[in-house]
C-alpha cells in the first residue's frame, strides 16, 4: 500500500520527501487555509517538493461551470502530478466523468459509503478517497466501509484507486493496508508514530552496549 502525507504544510511535505516512502500528496480547503497562502501558491510549492500525486480541491462548489474551470487551472500548475479533487456529489461527478475523458486525474472526495464510492468508479474516477476518522467519529464502522470498497473494486476490476483518508491513528494505517486499499493519506503526526515501537528503541539500546564490548576487545 502506497502512502501519502496529508498535509499543506511545506515544512512537513519538505521533511516527508526525504523519508523515502511518501509518493504523493493531499490536500484539501481545510489543510490550505492554516498555511496563510493561497492555493495556487502552496501547490506552486508543494509540486517542487514531490514528484507524485497531488491532490489539489476545487472549492467553488455547486456550480459545475465554475469548478470546470478551477480544475482546469489547477491541472495547469502541473499536468503530470495534479490530480482534481471533488466531492462526491451531483456537480462532482459530472465533472469527474468530464475530466476522465480529457484523461485528467480525479479524486472523489468526502466518500462515507460502498454506493457513493461505487458512483465514483462509474464515473471514472482515478481514486476515491473514504473518510475512516469522520465515520468512527459518528459511531459507524470505517473497518466495514474499507471492506465494501474493495470488495466493490475486485468484484467489477475498477481502475479507481481506494485513498483511505481522514486517518486519525495508525490503526486505521494498518486496517487500511490489511483490507486491500491502495493508498492510505496520512497526516505527519501519525507517519511519525507508524515506525515507533517500544522494543525497537530498547532493543536497539541493547545491541549498541553490546557492540561497545566487543569493540573494546578489537583494542
Ligand atoms: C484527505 O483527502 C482528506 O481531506 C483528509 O484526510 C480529511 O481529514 P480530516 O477528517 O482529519 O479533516
Amino acid at each position: 500500500m502506497e502512502l501519502f502525507i496529508d498535509t499543506a504544510n511545506l515544512n512537513e511535505i519538505e521533511e516527508a520527501s526525504t523519508w523515502g516512502y511518501i509518493k504523493g500528496v493531499t490536500t484539501n480547503p481545510s489543510l490550505i487555509a492554516k498555511e496563510g497562502l493561497t492555493q495556487e501558491e502552496v501547490i506552486n510549492k508543494i509540486v517542487k517538493l514531490i514528484d507524485g500525486p497531488i491532490s489539489a480541491e476545487v472549492t467553488c462548489n455547486n456550480d459545475v461551470d465554475l469548478m470546470l474551470e478551477q480544475a482546469h487551472k489547477l491541472y495547469e500548475i502541473n499536468k503530470k502530478n495534479i490530480v482534481i479533487k471533488l466531492p462526491i456529489n451531483e456537480e462532482g461527478l459530472k465533472i469527474c466523468h468530464q475530466l476522465s475523458k480529457e484523461n485528467i486525474p480525479t479524486n472523489l472526495t468526502l466518500c462515507f459509503s460502498a454506493n457513493q464510492a461505487l458512483l465514483a468508479m462509474e464515473a471514472g474516477a482515478t481514486y476515491v478517497s473514504p473518510f475512516l476518522g469522520r465515520l468512527d467519529d459518528i459511531g459507524e464502522n470505517s473497518f466495514q466501509l474499507i471492506q465494501e470498497i474493495v470488495a466493490i473494486k475486485r468484484n467489477y476490476q475498477y481502475q479507481t484507486k481506494i485513498i483511505c483518508a481522514s486517518i486519525r491513528n495508525p490503526l486505521h494505517v494498518k486496517n487500511s493496508a490489511v483490507l486491500g486499499a491502495d493508498i492510505a493519506t496520512v497526516p505527519y503526526k501519525i507517519l511519525l508514530k507508524l515506525k515507533q515501537h517500544h522494543l525497537t528503541d530498547s532493543g536497539l539500546v541493547t545491541f549498541e552496549k553490546d557492540a561497545l564490548k566487543t569493540a573494546q576487545l578489537n583494542k
